[in-house]
């Protein structure tokens, strides 16, 4: 029988797990809640499981029925582990033990910052979603002024945002949910009727630009963080008209205007949205030397017409472009992609849910309900908007969306360009992690039940696990006509490398952002947890687009990685390294940072160094992560 007693030998990280704990005590965490396990039917029978890939088929593995059982339970335990609260914050700089390899004397020397949430259960019962928990910035210097020694260093605080001043108190290191956020629901008290629902908690991304450090969240201001210390200085006012409730358009506008304008108030003042949101991904033009960041009206969660406004800046912060975009759909967009002459945006097409918005604003279920995501086109629109309209000889109505021949939801964007073809035709290419629309379920995400205040990851997964469903890396080609209007003459879209493997956080060489790039790098997963089907990720993928060739990094047994990072150290383009966590490493209770080789992806020597976190400072799975070099 499939029970938690199964798994005796798992041991409780030491991360604040006391107040989290529930049966049987001195085994398990607690991080959100325990889910039931699911029970399974016994069977007599063993099981065959076969895993293949694009280029590779292993040998099917034959395990027994308990085998099977022993190993679901360990899967589902492990995914507990990496939403595990950390309360504790440094004071100090603590020192990073290497426990394995050396970080070498040629290392840059800069600071690695990673965002992500802290907290995901208060002192009175109430859970929150991952996505919801509290910001906990991350940072992990390293200084090799020393010459031929490098001191690396780490410290971790929470992101001191409005609503963590609201409900911790620094005295009795306590914590009171008060808002329920966007995906979770409080408890008990402050239930019914408690409408402060973007509770903004800066932790999702963090950004180093022009001397500055900022921790990003999608539904907001940016926070600014004193980079030595963590301390947090307050939210930035990035763009003019930020607090602007007035309403421009003169003639009246559309029907969408009229519900706009309808809408706007009660938003502002019962929903205390702020008036834009900006969102946490950011994009750096190489070329340029600018930041771009791109912002949404706040009614646009709940109307079928979204306004988009894309900023520039220069190195010093000043606004050196601005351009906005009203598109007649309802979109949620998390990531997008620009190229040297236009803003790219994948219509993730949602849509209202009547009884969820109504039981969302009365406080009985999470504001997400409001919204599912629409899978009425069984294509895929893509805006191509112009950033540079000047610079381009043709005049493209950009109202008209590419039509990519199949339907995805976009989760990440590693990199976009553009180029000519051989008949001077605008060729764009866009390298990006997509899911299907099944696959990816609003109020589910990373199998977190908002009734239960529970953490499951097997509620993630909707019909199946088939490879083209989940999260996986693509290349878009689009090829504009620019003899004409810019008509569209095909837009084609395939995995890259054929690498079929669950993968997302694409990242390339910083340095060829919005260049044509060679290399890109990407979390994955191995695909041998038979839990956990596809996330979380336990392998880094090197992909040559030029060559085809697919290379590997994996961590050991029952260890998770989040996004990697690449750090340029030369001038080839793979010259560097990459740098990853490795969370909740289980078997041994740790967390790590470690350092790869990016050009020995795929050898045996891949393996640069391995930092390992003190145990008492163990932290939960982080999302977006910088370098920050000093130079
Ligand atoms: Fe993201």
């Amino acid at each position: 029988m499939l029970s938690p007693l199964n798994c005796r030998h798992l041991q409780i990280p030491n991360m604040q797990a006391s107040p989290f704990q529930v049966i049987p005590k001195p085994i398990f965490p607690s991080p959100i809640n325990i889910p039931p396990v699911h029970r399974r039917p016994p069977s007599q029978r063993a099981l065959a499981i076969t895993t293949s890939t694009a280029n590779e088929t292993h040998t099917p593995i034959t395990m027994s029925t308990l085998e099977v059982v022993d190993a679901s339970v360990a899967d589902f335990w492990d995914y507990q582990f990496l939403f595990v609260s950390q309360r504790l914050e440094t004071n100090e700089p603590v020192a990073l033990q290497v426990v394995e390899g050396a970080v070498p004397t040629e290392f840059p020397s800069g600071t690695y910052y990673l965002a992500g949430p802290g907290i995901f259960r208060d002192d009175h019962g109430s859970t929150m979603h991952p996505l919801d928990g509290h910001g906990y910035l991350r940072a992990f210097t390293f200084d090799g002024v020393n010459g031929d020694k490098f001191s690396v260093k780490f410290m971790a605080r929470y992101v001191n945002t409005e609503a963590k001043v609201e409900e911790h108190d620094p005295v009795t290191n306590t914590w009171r949910f008060r808002h329920r956020g966007l995906f979770s629901m409080l408890k008990r008290g402050e239930k019914v009727w408690n409408t402060k629902v973007m509770k903004n908690v800066a932790n999702t991304s963090v950004l180093s630009w022009g001397g500055r450090l900022m921790c990003l969240w999608d539904g907001g201001e940016p926070y600014e963080i004193e980079p030595e210390r963590l301390d947090t200085i307050g939210k930035v006012k990035l763009m003019d008209g930020w607090d602007s409730v007035v309403e421009r358009r003169s003639d009246g506008g559309d029907v969408w205007d009229v519900a706009a304008r309808l809408l706007k108030p009660i938003l502002y003042g019962v929903f205390k949205m702020p008036v834009k949101r900006l969102l946490a991904h950011y994009k750096f033009d190489a070329r340029r030397n600018r930041l771009i960041l791109m912002s949404c009206n706040a009614e646009d969660i709940f109307l079928p017409r979204n306004n988009f406004t894309f900023y520039e800046f220069d190195s010093n912060f000043k606004v050196v472009g601005k351009k906005e975009f009203i598109i007649p759909d309802h979109l949620m967009i998390h990531d997008w992609a620009f190229t040297a002459t236009s803003y790219i945006l994948f219509a993730n097409r949602v849509k209202l849910e009547f009884t969820g918005a109504m039981t969302s604003f009365c406080g009985i279920t999470p504001t997400i309900a409001a919204l599912s995501v629409n899978p009425s086109k069984e294509t895929s629109p893509i805006y191509v908007l112009p950033r540079f309209p000047n610079e381009v000889n043709y005049n493209r109505d950009w109202r008209v969306p590419v039509e990519a021949p199949s339907q995805f939801w976009l989760l990440h964007v590693g990199n976009a360009y553009e180029s000519l073809d051989e008949n001077g035709n605008s060729e764009i290419q866009i390298q990006a992690s997509v899911c299907s629309y099944e696959w990816f379920t609003l109020h589910k995400l990373l199998g977190y039940d908002w009734q239960s205040g529970k953490l499951d990851p097997s509620i993630m997964y909707l019909n199946g696990n088939k490879s083209k469903k989940m999260p996986h890396l693509v290349q878009v080609s689009i090829n504009l006509d620019t003899g004409t209007d810019g008509i569209c003459q095909r837009c084609d879209i395939e995995p890259l490398n054929q690498w079929i493997k669950s993968s997302d956080f694409p990242v390339i060489n910083p340095a060829f952002s919005g260049s044509k790039n060679k290399y890109i790098y990407a979390a994955a997963f191995s695909g041998s947890r038979r839990a956990l089907p596809n996330f979380p990720y336990d392998m880094v993928v090197k992909l040559n687009l030029s060559t085809k060739s697919v290379r590997t990094w994996s961590a050991d047994s029952r260890r998770f990685i989040g996004e990697p990072t690449f750090i340029a150290k030369g001038s080839e383009e793979d010259e560097g390294y990459i740098l990853v966590v490795e969370v909740y490493a289980v078997a041994v209770q740790r967390c790590y940072l470690v350092i790869l080789d990016s050009k020995r992806i795929g050898a045996a020597d891949t393996l640069v160094a391995r930092l390992e976190v003190p145990k008492h400072l163990n932290f939960p799975l982080g999302f977006h992560g910088f370098w920050a070099s000093n130079e």
